[in-house]
């Protein structure tokens, strides 16, 4: 029985080893970003599940000249909140061709959900995305009208 002892702890150590690495060290499964499943981003004509959200989820697009180029700020009025988590994880500028123009990582502790870009040149049409960290991916669009 004694000599089977080495074997058996050998057995534990590799199962531990095992659970460890397909779960991350903080025991929970590490989830990426492609794990969340949406066909498309909800909009306001189109919330999907989320109904009753659109005021703080749609982002809103304000851009104004600057030099030869646009300053686009994108704004979320979402809240930003460490403790539950819910926040704004990103916030992404496209043109209207799906070029993407410019992308912010955020963190729950920012305090507030916005984005500053500065274009070199006008694009036509500005497409702006978000992503909150429970209500998914949401998108809003406008063209570029310049005075
Ligand atoms: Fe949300």
């Amino acid at each position: 029985m004694k000599r089977n002892v080495p074997i058996l702890v050998s057995i534990i150590l590799a199962g531990v080893a095992l659970m460890v690495v397909s779960t991350g060290p903080g025991g929970k499964t590490a989830r990426a970003e492609g794990d969340y499943k949406q066909d498309k981003p909800y909009t306001r004509e189109n919330p999907g599940p989320w109904a009753g959200a659109e005021s703080s989820h749609v982002p809103q697009i304000t851009y104004e000249k600057m030099g030869k180029g646009l300053m686009v700020t994108v704004k979320v009025n979402h809240p930003m909140d460490p403790k539950k988590p819910h926040y704004i994880m990103w916030i992404k500028l496209e043109d209207g061709h799906g070029k993407l123009l410019g992308n912010k990582e955020l963190m729950a502790t920012d305090p507030a959900a916005t984005a500053t870009f500065e274009l070199a040149s006008v694009p036509g049409k500005l497409k702006a995305l978000q992503r909150c960290n429970i209500h998914g991916i949401w998108m809003n669009e406008t063209d570029v009208k310049l005075k």
